[in-house]
C-alpha cells in the first residue's frame, strides 16, 4: 500500500478527486507530535478515571481479580466468550505446573444479526443453548468428580461494572449490539435465569472482559506480561495495576497488592485527528457520541469509514465515472475485511481490487479509480494503526511512572488479541511503527508486543479456577 502509489494518484486522477483525498490525508495525519499528545492526554485521563468513578473518559474498571495465574491451576474448567461476532465454548483440562493445559476442545458459531438487535432473555438463551449443547458432549473424555457442579470463566467483552468477581452489570452495549433490557443488569444473574431454563447445573466463578481474559491467559506463560490490548471489532486494554495507585479502590487490598484494571480505552475522545466522515457514521450510529477512539480505530468501522469516503468521492469528484454505484450508499456494506483484501493485492493492474469493488458495490473501476481506493484505505487504516499504538504507549508509560522507570528498563510484554491486527499486514506494520517513534528505537526493544491468539478463552479457565468454590487436587 502507502506511498508507492502518491505520484501516480495526484498526476493522473480525475482533477475533482485530488482535492478531497488530499484533504482527507491532511486530516487523518497523525504525525508524532498528535500522537504524543493523544497518548499523554490519555495516560492523564487513566488517573482521573482512577481517582472516581466518572472521572476520565476511561472507565478504569476494577476487575475484582487479585491474583494472577500461577501455573499451578488444576481441574476441568468451561469457558464462555460473547463479544463480538462470534460467541465461544471452550473447556478445558488443567494439570499444573508439569502437566498445564492437558486439553482443550471449543466450538464457535457467528451470533445472528437479529439476535445483535433482540431482547436480552433471547440473546442469553441462545448463550445458553450452545452452552448445553457443549457440555452434553463432555461424557468420559474429561475428568470431573461425580456430582461436582461445572464451573465457567464468562468472558463478556462489554463495560461492566463488576460487583464482584462472579458479578457486574451492563453499563452499556457497543459494538453494534443492541440488545433491550440488558443495560442495568447483573449479566451473570441473566445467564443463570438461562440456564436454569435449558435445566443446565453450572456456575459462573468468573466474570471477565477479554482483555482481562488475554492477560490472564498470556500471564500464565509468560510473566512479564503487564498490558493486554484487544484489536478487533471493538478495541480495548487492561493492565497490571498497583492497588496503592487506585483511590477509588476501597475495602481489602489482596496480598499481592495488585490487581488488573479495564480501562474501557474505546470511550476516549480527547485530540483525535477526525473527520466529516467520522463524525457523520457517528452520528449514524446506534451510540451517537460513544466509543469515539473506537470508531477510530477498530475493525467494525473501517471499512464503513473508507465506503463514506469513496461514496464522496464518487457524487463529487466521479470516481467510477457519471455513475454513483448504488450499492455503495448502503452503510456498512464495505467490511474491513474487504478493506484488507485490497490492501494485499500487489499486483499491477490491481485485480483483486477491481473485484472486490465489482462484487461489494457492483462497481466497474479503472486502474486510476482502484489506486485512489488504496490510497483511501491506506489512509484510514494508517491513522488507527498509529493511534492504537499511541494507546499502548499511554499505557506503558502510565506503569512506567508510578514504579520509576522500572518498566521500560526491562523486558515488558503486551499481550495482543484481535483479527484485525491478526490479519491486516499495514495496520499491524502502523502499529508496531507508532510505539517505535513514540518510545525511541531502545525502549522500544524492551516492549515485546506478542500476539496471543484466543488467550482469553483459556484466560477466563483460569481465572475460574483460581475463584472456584472446590478443591481441585486431582
Ligand atoms: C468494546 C467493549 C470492550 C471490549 C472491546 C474489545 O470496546 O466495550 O469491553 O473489551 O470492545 O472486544
Amino acid at each position: 500500500g502507502g506511498p508507492r502509489f502518491t505520484m501516480a494518484v495526484r498526476s493522473n486522477v480525475n482533477v475533482s478527486v485530488a482535492p478531497i483525498l488530499t484533504k482527507l490525508q491532511k486530516e487523518c495525519a497523525a504525525p508524532l507530535p498528535v500522537l504524543r499528545n493523544v497518548a499523554d492526554a490519555m495516560t492523564a485521563d487513566m488517573r482521573a478515571g482512577l481517582v472516581v468513578d466518572g472521572g476520565g473518559e476511561l472507565k478504569m474498571i476494577l476487575s475484582y481479580i487479585d491474583a494472577l495465574p500461577t501455573g499451578n491451576e488444576r481441574g476441568l474448567f468451561y469457558a464462555l466468550d460473547l463479544g463480538g461476532t462470534n460467541f465461544r465454548v471452550l473447556r478445558v483440562q488443567l494439570g499444573g505446573q508439569e502437566e498445564r493445559v492437558q486439553a482443550t476442545e471449543f466450538e464457535q458459531v457467528s451470533i445472528p444479526q437479529e439476535l445483535m438487535r433482540g431482547t436480552s432473555e433471547e440473546l442469553f438463551d441462545f448463550i445458553a443453548t450452545g452452552l448445553a449443547k457443549f457440555a452434553e458432549k463432555e461424557a468420559g473424555k474429561f475428568h470431573l468428580p461425580q456430582g461436582r457442579q461445572r464451573e465457567i470463566g464468562f468472558t463478556f467483552s462489554f463495560p461492566v461494572k463488576q460487583t464482584s468477581i462472579d458479578s457486574g452489570i451492563l453499563i452499556k452495549w457497543t459494538k453494534g449490539f443492541s440488545v433491550s433490557g440488558t443495560p442495568g443488569k447483573d449479566v451473570v444473574a441473566c445467564l443463570n435465569e438461562a440456564m436454569e431454563r435449558q435445566g443446565l447445573d453450572m456456575r459462573v466463578s468468573a466474570l471477565v472482559n477479554d482483555t482481562v481474559g488475554t492477560l490472564a491467559g498470556a500471564r500464565y506463560w509468560d510473566e512479564d506480561v503487564m498490558v493486554a490490548v484487544i484489536l478487533g471489532t471493538g478495541t480495548n486494554a487492561c493492565y497490571v495495576e498497583q492497588m496503592d495507585a487506585i483511590p477509588k479502590l476501597q475495602g481489602n487490598k489482596s496480598p499481592s497488592g495488585r490487581t488488573i484494571i479495564n480501562t474501557e480505552w474505546g470511550a476516549f475522545s480527547k485530540g483525535l485527528p477526525l473527520t466529516e466522515f467520522d463524525i457523520d457514521m457517528d452520528a449514524a450510529s446506534i451510540n451517537p457520541g460513544e466509543q469515539i477512539y473506537e470508531k477510530t480505530i477498530s475493525g467494525m468501522y473501517l471499512g464503513e469509514i473508507v465506503r463514506r469516503v469513496l461514496l464522496k468521492m464518487a457524487e463529487e469528484g466521479a470516481l467510477f465515472g457519471n455513475s454513483v454505484p448504488e450499492k455503495l450508499s448502503m452503510p456498512f456494506v464495505l467490511r474491513t475485511p474487504h478493506i484488507c483484501a485490497m490492501q494485499q493485492d500487489y499486483s499491477e493492474d490491481l485485480q483483486a481490487v477491481g473485484s472486490t469493488l465489482y462484487d461489494v458495490a457492483g462497481v466497474e473501476s479503472s486502474l486510476k479509480a482502484r489506486k485512489v481506493v488504496i490510497e483511501v484505505c491506506d489512509t484510514i487504516v494508517k491513522r488507527g494503526g498509529r493511534l492504537a499504538g499511541a494507546g499502548i504507549v499511554s499505557i506503558l508509560q502510565k506503569i512506567d511512572e508510578d514504579s520509576n522507570g522500572a518498566i521500560f528498563g526491562k523486558r515488558t510484554v503486551v499481550a495482543m488479541d484481535g483479527g484485525l491486527y491478526e490479519n491486516y499486514t499495514q495496520y499491524r506494520r502502523y502499529v508496531h511503527e507508532a510505539v517505535t517513534e513514540l518510545l525511541g528505537t531502545e525502549i522500544s526493544k524492551n516492549v515485546v508486543i506478542e500476539h496471543t491468539k484466543d488467550g482469553s478463552g483459556i484466560g477466563a479457565a483460569l481465572l475460574a479456577s483460581a475463584n472456584s468454590k472446590f478443591d481441585h487436587d486431582y
